[in-house]
């Protein structure tokens, strides 16, 4: 199994260029101890820093993504950054799909996978995030909801193109402030129906080596137990790794609990 752990954090619509380089100094500073060991790091900035955080992380391993995209890759979408433009900053990840995205400015299923399969023509790996809001939890209908949206945001992808794809499952109700995280085994269960779900688009020996991270109020009281769910290949953070000594933490206790595990 080479899927490995995934540990990223999405800044949202925060910090700007100063802030970036503190965080971003610190962070360099603490992986040049070498404590880390096994990890894949990613941080997902607002696209105003996008190419200067790239440029920061030139020479670590840490990977940098833009938080959304146009599918096209140019041409008259005013306001629009295309995938392009995104591999031009030097940035490796695209993050499709976010919770707050289909929300907030009317993404739905269709267009993220005109945008999966936009980033992976142009060789950027994205971050599909799909979760299901409390209206779905509450019928017990979550695993076709989830099901439905990774279904359609893989339509047309390859055998060949899975492998550059990371998968996160937020249930919606568990993001933000008012979120309250998803239990454990609930969010390993729901991993494994997806991972049974890319075994029948796919095959075993392809899906077994997606990684499908976890997001939602993860914080370092409960990261640890998630990524000891054998589904759970990774944890996509928020409010917990926005500052510099938070993240720190967090990849520190991770490390040391694979490495001792
Ligand atoms: P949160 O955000 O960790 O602040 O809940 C997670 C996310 O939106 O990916």
């Amino acid at each position: 199994m080479s899927r490995g752990t995934w540990i990223g954090t999405g800044w949202k619509m925060n910090k700007n260029l100063a802030e970036t380089e503190d965080y971003a100094a610190k962070l360099i500073a603490f992986l040049l101890q070498g404590t880390v060991k096994k990890l894949n790091i990613f941080i997902v900035p607002p696209f105003t820093v996008l190419r200067s955080l790239c440029d920061l992380m030139k020479g670590t391993d840490v990977m940098v993504g833009a938080q959304n995209m146009h599918w096209e890759l140019q041409g008259a979408f005013t306001g629009e950054i295309s995938p392009l433009m995104i591999m031009d900053c030097g940035a490796q990840l695209v993050e499709l799909g976010h919770s707050e995205r289909r929300a907030y400015f009317g993404e739905t299923d269709y267009t993220v996978n005109k945008k999966v399969l936009s980033a992976l023509k142009v060789g950027l790996r994205p971050l599909i995030c799909v979760g299901e809001p409390t209206q779905e939890k509450e019928r017990g209908t979550t695993g076709e909801f989830v099901l439905r949206q990774v279904r359609i945001a893989l339509h047309r992808v390859s055998k060949n193109q899975i492998s550059n794809v990371l998968l996160a499952y937020e249930p919606v109700w568990a993001i933000g402030d008012q979120g309250i995280p998803a239990e454990p085994q609930y969010a390993n269960r729901i991993h494994q129906l997806i991972r049974e779900l890319l075994i029948e688009l796919y095959d075993g020996e392809t899906a077994v080596n997606v990684p499908i991270l976890y997001g939602g109020s993860v914080d370092h009281d409960n990261a640890r137990v998630f990524i000891d769910e054998p589904e759970i290949d990774g944890l996509f953070v928020g409010r917990a790794a926005w500052q510099a000594e938070s993240f720190i933490q967090l990849l520190d206790l991770i490390s040391e609990f694979i490495n001792s595990s």
